[in-house]
């Protein structure tokens, strides 16, 4: 910890006085504690000091110690102890606090550190040339998870870049820090994953049950996927008496048959769900190709990520095989994930990858590929 001081005297006021409203909320909260208790309240009272004149001064802590009854030196040992507590003029639109803790500093700190010197002044707590910024390196202020990090005033700006940073800087000397949000600069909800939430989803993805009427066992084998693939699905049917499609060839069957689906296909309930709650429309031509049950299915769940839950979704969506899912492109896999309300997550697991390993050799070649065993 930094040694803390009392600013040169050339700098303190030479008196103190809380304005009147606050004046009212001091005497509101030292009622709040016991009679002889009253010392209690030093804290929140040297923080409503700084909050009224931007730090605490000399003068400030010894008429907050007169208040509450106690040793000037009592209140100085308060206000020295917590780093709070601003115990020089810092800068009037933005005193940035820099973590240099361990987290934030493996995850680039010391690049925030480099901004501050470039922008504001080469030491900690100095003035910029206006006296509108300073900064200083802090230990640790509870935001690791979205290291690095700053705190400015009492908000503070996570998962930050340098540049990211730079920007945050000038808004502030602009006068317009309110307009910047707090918390984290990514794609980020407080603390959870980036993207979004990967684990403890209700993931309300599943395709309404087919309702088509099954094929006339003369024309061609019963299909068990939706109703909207129904398209694609009897092309593959017809075609490879539902061998294992390739999603390019699904796509150009799509395209070539265009006509086939508009005429055939019942349109209304899967697509409409899809499109109103979001989701990618099993109509859409990035749908992976779905194939007749097979007589033996893979464990869809041994790829990580994949839940009994999900498995019966990608069933439903006619997704049955590894060598399906290690078939899918950029594009398919977006629309499942989409589908599925993944936010990314296909792509974080690897889907292909597992399911590449696991279509080759099962799990021998997954804990070859993986070092462990799948799930
Ligand atoms: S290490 Fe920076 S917020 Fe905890």
């Amino acid at each position: 910890m930094s040694v803390r001081r009392l600013a040169e005297d050339t700098v303190q006021p030479a008196s103190f006085a809380f304005s009147k409203e606050n004046a009212a909320w001091a005497k509101e909260t030292i009622n709040k504690y016991p009679k002889g208790r009253e010392q209690s309240a030093v804290i929140p009272l040297l923080m409503r000091a700084q909050d009224q004149d931007g730090w605490v001064t000399k003068a400030a802590i010894e008429s907050i110690a007169d208040m509450l009854g106690m040793p000037y030196i009592r209140a100085l040992e308060v206000a020295t102890f917590y780093t709070q507590f601003q115990l020089k003029p810092v800068g009037t639109r933005a005193h940035i606090q820099v973590c240099g803790t361990t987290p934030c500093m493996l995850r680039g700190a010391e690049d925030l550190i480099k901004v501050c010197k470039s922008k504001i002044a080469h030491d900690p707590f100095t003035l910029n040339e206006s006296g509108t910024l300073s900064w200083e390196e802090v230990e640790c202020q509870g935001a690791c998870v979205n290291a690095p990090m700053v705190m400015i005033f009492k908000d503070t700006f996570e998962d930050l870049t340098p540049e990211q940073l730079e920007q945050i800087i000038d808004r502030f000397e602009a006068g317009k820090g309110a307009e910047v949000t707090p918390g984290p600069q990514i794609d980020r909800i407080y603390s959870a994953p980036e993207g979004g939430p990967t684990t403890l989803m209700l993931v309300d993805a599943a395709p309404a049950k087919t309702t088509a009427t099954p094929k006339k066992a003369s024309a061609e084998p019963a299909v068990s996927v939706p109703p909207s693939n129904a398209g694609r699905a009897k092309t593959a049917a017809t075609e490879t008496n539902a061998s294992l499609k390739t999603p390019a060839t699904a796509k150009a069957e799509a395209a070539a048959n265009a006509k086939i689906e508009g005429d055939t296909v019942d349109k209304s309930k899967p697509a409409k769900t899809a499109a109103v709650s979001g989701k990618p429309s099993l109509e859409d031509k990035n749908r992976p190709a779905g194939i007749e049950k097979p007589a033996a299915v893979d464990d869809l769940k041994l790829i990580s990520g994949v839940g009994p839950k999900i498995e019966g979704t990608l069933n439903e969506l006619g997704i049955y095989t590894y060598a399906q899912v290690a078939s899918w492109k950029k594009a398919e896999r977006e629309w499942v994930d989409g589908y599925l309300n993944f936010k990314g997550r296909i792509e974080r697991d690897d889907w292909v990858k597992q399911a590449k390993a696991l279509a080759k050799g099962g799990e021998a070649e997954y804990i070859k590929v993986f070092g462990k065993k799948p799930r």
